[in-house]
Formats: structure tokens, C-alpha cells, sequence
């Protein structure tokens, strides 16, 4: 790990920080974190791994999971599973599909699986499952999530206000608009890092069964599942070339870290704030790559 740190830190192609908000253009470009969290509870970091950053989409993993938990397989009357061959924010899909988003990473679709946890519980206390959800997962009580990142999203947030006015035009938001975003943004501004991440996404790894504790946190099949879509779905219309290059479930943000998981044996987190045209880490893909290619992970 430590040599893939020193290899990348040598690369010039890092791509272009998010510049949609200041507390994300405002990073430093050159920060290079790596974790890998195994199934039997080891845990391996170099580089920035203690540097807290925003994990944006990557919640939208855990957002999932506890959507899955609440209400199985109904959930897929919703959201669809199928990769979108969209960037992330695209609205062009969701009129011709009836309000029924492609999959659960995509925004619209994300917001919907929002809208679940929302269900039986008021906004701030959505806010609060989500966040109490990352610190069991990953052991840690210290996360937060970063507030200024939280309203800069409200205050940019335009195409998900749209995807959100637009889902619940067809019926597919069942809490107001402004409720679903609200609790969207702050799920996206949860501030993480590399080792409390990897953590977190232990139990993907491990069979639905968080490495730490050995509680279940899902099952196995429903583990499966989430990790087929990150797959397929995970790096929006770069999840071809990343399953291509790297072959492995993950699941990007564009604050610029990866988590990916090689099945039966770890969760691995790479974060680098640059990213390439798709909004994807562009060291990141590079590091999880060559960390891939040297331990032979892949599930192909
Ligand atoms: O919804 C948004 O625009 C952002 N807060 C999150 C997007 C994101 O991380 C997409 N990922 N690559």
C-alpha cells in the first residue's frame, strides 16, 4: 500500500477537484489516502487514511442498505436496477421512464431510497438513524456530519430539487420535496476518512456481517445484492471501464473517495480529491487498480 501511495503521489493526471461548492474546491488536490479493512478484522492504511472528507455518494450505499433493511424487496417497485449510461445528476431518463429512476445511485434514485427512510420518521431524526448508522458501522462515535457542506449543497442544489419536484410530480415521493432534500444533502455532507470508511463498509465484504463486531447487518443475499449494483451502477457511466480496469464492486463520491469491495476478503477505501469527467477519483481508480492487479482481487 505504502508503494502504491509513493507511485501515485509521483502522477500528474489527478484530475479536477468538485468546484460546485467552495468547502469541496477548497481542498487540497495533492491528499492520497488508502485503507483496507479485511474480514477478519485487520485493518491496513497509508497515506492521508486519518484525513476527514465529504462522502457524498458513497452514502448513498449505506442510505440503501438501511432502506433494504426497512422494506426488502419492495423497494425495487421504485427504483430500478439497471446502470444508467448517464452522469449522476442527468434528468433525461426520468420522463421517459415514468419516475422510476434507473437504480439507486443515481440522484433521483437516491432520493427515493431517501424518501423510505423518511417514512416513519421526521427529517432531523432521518438525519440522526443515518449518522448513528456510520458511527456503529465503523466504530466510531466522532462522525459528523460538516455543516457548511450540508447547506452549501442546499443552496446549489438545483437539478436535485428538480429530480425531487419531479419524482413526487409522479407519484414516486411520498414526503414533501424539501423534507427528502433536506435529508439528501445531509446524508452526502457526512465527513469521513479513509479507515472509518472501509470499516463502515465491512459488512459487504463479510457477508452482510460487520467484521468488528460480527453482528449482522444485512444478509448475505441482500449483501450480494447491494454489491452487484455498485457493480454495475456504482461510477455512474464510468462503472464499465471501472469493473473493465479494476473489477470490483465500488461505489465513487465526488469528494473523491472510492469504496470498494473484494467479497470474502476486504473493504477497501482509496481518496483522492481529483476527479476525472465522470465525477470518479481520478487516482483513486488508478490506486485501486494497481492495488487489484498486485493482490489479484477481482471477482472475474
Ligand atoms: O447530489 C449531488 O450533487 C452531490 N451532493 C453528490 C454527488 C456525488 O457524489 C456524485 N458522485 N460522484
Amino acid at each position: 500500500m505504502d508503494e502504491i501511495s509513493l507511485e501515485v503521489s509521483k502522477r500528474r493526471d489527478r484530475g479536477r477537484v468538485a468546484d460546485y461548492i467552495p468547502a469541496l474546491a477548497r481542498v487540497d488536490p495533492s491528499q492520497f489516502g488508502l485503507a483496507v479493512f479485511t474480514t477478519d478484522g485487520q485493518l491496513f492504511s497509508s497515506g492521508d487514511a486519518h484525513v476527514a472528507f465529504s462522502i457524498q455518494s458513497i452514502s448513498k450505499v449505506f442510505s440503501l442498505t438501511m432502506a433494504l433493511g426497512s422494506i426488502g424487496d419492495s423497494l425495487w417497485r421504485r427504483v430500478g436496477r439497471e446502470p444508467s449510461g448517464n452522469s449522476f445528476n442527468s434528468i433525461v431518463l426520468l420522463e421517459h421512464e415514468k419516475g422510476i429512476p434507473r437504480n439507486p445511485f443515481i440522484n433521483p434514485g437516491a432520493l427515493v431510497v431517501t424518501d423510505v427512510l423518511l417514512s416513519s420518521l421526521a427529517p432531523r431524526e432521518t438525519i440522526g438513524e443515518i449518522l448513528q448508522f456510520m458511527r456503529v458501522l465503523s466504530g466510531s462515535e466522532q462522525i459528523l456530519v460538516d455543516p457548511g457542506v450540508a447547506s452549501a449543497e442546499k443552496a446549489t442544489g438545483f437539478r436535485n430539487i428538480a429530480h425531487a419536484n419531479f419524482l413526487k410530480s409522479c407519484g414516486n415521493l411520498l414526503s414533501p420535496p424539501e423534507h427528502v432534500l433536506g435529508v439528501y444533502f445531509h446524508q452526502c455532507a457526512i465527513a469521513m476518512d479513509c479507515t472509518q470508511l472501509a470499516r463502515a463498509g465491512g459488512f459487504l465484504a463479510a457477508a452482510g456481517r460487520n467484521p468488528t463486531t460480527g453482528l449482522s447487518v444485512v444478509s448475505a443475499e441482500k449483501a450480494r445484492c447491494i454489491n452487484s449494483l455498485m457493480m454495475t451502477c456504482g461510477h455512474y457511466d464510468g462503472s464499465g471501464d471501472f469493473a473493465f480496469r479494476v473489477g470490483l464492486p465500488s461505489k465513487s463520491g465526488v469528494g473523491g473517495g472510492i469504496l470498494a469491495v473484494v467479497p470474502g476478503v476486504a473493504s477497501v477505501v482509496a481518496w483522492s480529491p481529483g476527479l476525472n469527467t465522470q465525477g470518479n477519483s481520478a487516482l483513486g481508480i488508478a490506486a485501486l487498480e494497481m492495488l487489484a492487479r498486485r493482490m489479484n482481487w477481482s471477482v472475474f
